[in-house]
């Protein structure tokens, strides 16, 4: 690689054998990447495991969610996801986006407790968390090929972290979201919509679709209606929906305040969307659901409304106050 620096009439063959090389590493990347090594083996054997688990593939299942695992692939088995969101629609370029959910560092996190399933969850349940909400689908088993993919990509992204020198860290983003001590204005929240929001997700947030073909999925993921995420999704949480909108959107211009970021994802949060069944389950001890939970049962008495759109103070207030023992 280091070749000697020579006039350019003699500089001989370097920089060829160079891009040959590249072409090379590029051209074995792609086939990785577009997984076409791994569809021959499952053809030939659907029930085994493919030739090659890689976190580039691992990489495209999370960017090209439709394309993998959405419900217009032809192979009906591997429907698995009922919108056409990519699980890039949130996890910003494939996750590797920095700040507000990023998967750069998330699989340190795994195995834990989750208050949501009220036991251990390790990191296989917790995409599967977000393949059943967020991606309004159904588990993967823990050991598919795309499963086992995705965690490799998420290891590599962790290793990769973990040698990014602190001054490469940089998070461009604005201060994080304060809750205001009041609850969303929708009328508020569907100007903010209108003015910022419409010309990528369109006048009715159905976004736009990246061809006439479903299952290339969006350039912009649609925000409600049938190929969104569904209502246990964490997204579906104003706050969490809140925060994300604050550090993120409009995408590449990030300046809503913290009002017009909580009215708008109340807003967001008001339309019609796909309904998960279940959702009673969730959060077995009570006093660990988040206040902004928008399904009941709760182990307080504030109405329904109140956990959608605010005022979360009270709701919070009332949780601090409960003796520790209860809790
Ligand atoms: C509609 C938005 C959305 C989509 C689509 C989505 N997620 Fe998530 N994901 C979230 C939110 C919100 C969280 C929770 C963040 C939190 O706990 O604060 C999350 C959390 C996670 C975590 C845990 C992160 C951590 O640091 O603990 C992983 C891993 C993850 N998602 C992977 C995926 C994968 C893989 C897909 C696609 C199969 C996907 N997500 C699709 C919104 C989404
Ligand atoms: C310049 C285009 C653009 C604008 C304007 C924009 N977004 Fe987005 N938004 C995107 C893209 C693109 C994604 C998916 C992430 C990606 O592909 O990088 C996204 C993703 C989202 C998501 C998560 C995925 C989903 O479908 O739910 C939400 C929520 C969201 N945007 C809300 C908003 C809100 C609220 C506004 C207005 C304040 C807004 N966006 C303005 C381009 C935009």
């Amino acid at each position: 690689m280091s070749q000697p620096i020579t006039p350019p009439e003699s500089s001989g063959m370097g920089p060829v054998l160079a891009v040959c090389a590249l072409v090379g590493i590029v051209t074995v990347a792609a086939t990785v990447a577009s997984g076409r090594a791994t569809r021959v083996i499952e053809r030939q054997n659907p029930a085994g495991p493919p030739a090659v688990i890689t976190a580039q593939y691992g990489k495209r299942v999370i960017a090209q969610t439709t394309e993998v695992l959405g419900p217009d692939v032809t192979d009906a088995k591997m429907r698995y996801t009922a919108s056409r969101l990519a699980c890039a629609s949130c996890h910003i370029a494939a996750g590797i986006e920095p700040g507000n959910l990023s998967l750069a560092t998330a699989i340190t996190r795994y195995p834990r407790i989750s208050p949501r399933v009220g036991g251990n969850e390790t990191i296989e349940d917790r995409i599967n968390g977000c393949m059943m909400r967020s991606m309004n689908g159904r588990a993967l088993p823990a050991n598919s090929p795309e499963m086992a993919a995705m965690v490799d990509y998420l290891r590599f992204l962790a290793l990769q972290d973990a040698a990014t020198g602190a001054g490469q860290r940089k998070v461009h983003e604005p201060p994080a979201f304060k809750t205001p001590n009041r609850a969303a204005d929708l009328k508020a929240g569907r100007e903010v919509f209108d003015k910022r929001c419409t010309a990528c997700h369109g006048k009715d947030g159905a976004g736009l679709a990246a061809s006439t073909k479903p299952v290339d999925g969006y350039v912009f993921p649609p925000l409600w209606g049938p190929n969104s995420f569904n209502d246990g999704a964490g997204l579906h949480r104003v706050l969490t929906a809140a925060r994300f909108v604050k550090a993120k959107m409009p995408l590449g211009q990030a300046d809503l305040t913290d009002d017009q970021a909580f009215d708008v994802a109340a807003y967001i949060n008001s339309m019609p969307r796909p309904e998960m069944a279940g959702l009673e389950r969730d959060y077995p001890d009570r006093t660990k659901k988040p206040v902004d939970t928008g399904y009941p049962p709760y182990a307080d008495s504030f109405p329904l409304e109140q956990h959608r759109f605010g005022p979360f103070q009270p709701i919070e207030d009332y949780y601090k106050k409960l003796p520790k023992a209860a809790q």
